[in-house]
């Protein structure tokens, strides 16, 4: 017979506020499965809107001490923290034709600038998200230079075409789709303005995701018909830009901030890359400048995402074909591009939970 009930729980969790969403775990129907065992032992379910959740540990704490507090019977208290990723297409972009079905939350990573880091940072944040259990696919479109092949070592791998769907491959836990693996890149060097976006368009449209959590979408550089045209043709949820210390001068990163503002695009913040580079005594030296990533986006009103160092590794793994955040999970990059990822997969729950509420 049960000395504690349910509703004593459910109250008690009522008092516990997630830090983002600003209400209460009850009212965001973030708690399920609430079990009372041999009178007073209680079990329950926290239900995060991603598993990349930052704050993981920090709600989990705030369960048990409410639970404490509120019902001193509880004897035990069993915290299971599970989680179900939003998607950007419980609000408004769904009223659209969607292109990509089956796909919760598509992020672009871009800048307007080359050769910042882009396809690093991409690739290795979709590693990292996938490591935390997020189901994640990774797509470049880059017809001038993809990199997904040479990143994951599948450079001249093929994916299957059923019923006119391109199947994604999948290594290292990510799904992955690049029009590399599609096209011969020498022909697609003559393809310009028009033919080349409606290139995109229906290479886009046609591959055939299983189910994601997210899509990491690794954009060409600048911010040409191209990067409009991808903008224009899927329901981002956001865009993460990529920089270094000293390409924030220029006006490139700026104009990629203007584009996707101009387009409605949630900007989800700024990641600094080749931040600097840590001599053998540990002391750093920044090669690029210091801190410009992080005064470009406070002066641009974005959240600041980290600072990745340059790392010979780093290239390492691009050349390699297997990304860095595999091979060394302990070092500074790792722990920068995690960090980044969890920002990032917040700020794409805090996007879509401020959306809904916007139509309710
Ligand atoms: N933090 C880093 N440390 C060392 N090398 C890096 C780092 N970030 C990127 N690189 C290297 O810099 C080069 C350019 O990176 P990458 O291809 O990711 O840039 P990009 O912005 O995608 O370029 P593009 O504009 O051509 O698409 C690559 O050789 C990559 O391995
Ligand atoms: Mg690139």
């Amino acid at each position: 017979m049960s000395i504690i009930d349910e509703a004593q729980i459910i109250e008690a969790l009522a008092t516990v506020l997630d830090p983002d969403l600003k209400k209460d775990l009850v009212t965001l129907c973030m708690i399920e499965d609430i079990r009372i065992e041999s009178g007073n032992k209680v079990s329950f379910t926290v239900v995060l809107t991603t598993p990349a959740c930052p704050l993981k540990e920090q709600i989990k704490q705030s369960c048990i001490d409410a639970v404490k507090s509120h019902v001193p019977e509880a004897t035990s208290i069993e915290v299971n923290m599970t989680s179900k990723v939003t998607s950007s297409c419980d609000h408004h972009h769904c009223n659209h034709d969607r292109p990509l079905k089956n796909v919760k939350n598509i992020i672009a990573v871009a800048s307007g600038k080359g050769g910042v880091g882009k396809s690093t940072v991409a690739v290795n944040l979709a590693v990292s998200l996938a490591k935390t259990g997020a189901k994640v696919g990774l797509i470049d479109a880059d017809l001038y230079g993809p990199s997904i092949p040479t990143m994951f070592g599948l450079v001249n791998a093929k994916p299957e075409v059923v019923d006119k769907n391109i199947i994604p491959l999948e290594k290292f836990g990510v799904q992955l789709m690049s029009i590399g693996f599609l096209i011969d890149t020498d022909t697609a060097v003559i393809w310009r303005g028009p033919m080349a976006s409606s290139a995109i368009k229906q290479f886009i449209a046609e591959v055939d995701w299983k189910e994601l959590d997210y899509l990491i979408f690794d954009l060409p550089p600048g911010t040409g018909d191209i990067q409009i045209t991808i903008a224009q043709t899927i329901p981002l949820s956001g865009a993460v830009i990529v920089t270094t210390p000293q390409d924030v001068a220029l006006a490139d990163v700026s104009k990629a901030v203007s584009m996707f503002r101009k387009l409605n695009v949630p900007l989800l913040g700024l990641i600094e890359n080749m931040s600097y580079y840590e001599l053998p005594d540990g002391t750093k030296d920044y090669i690029f400048g210091h801190h410009g990533g992080e005064i470009f986006a406070k002066v641009h009103g974005l959240a600041f995402l980290g600072s990745i160092p340059i790392d010979r590794a780093v290239r390492e793994g691009g050349d390699s074909g297997t990304p860095y955040v595999l091979d060394h999970p302990d070092s500074a990059p790792t722990k920068a591009i995690n960090q980044a990822a969890m920002e990032i997969a917040r700020q794409v729950s805090i996007t879509n939970a401020m959306q809904t509420e916007e139509l309710s």
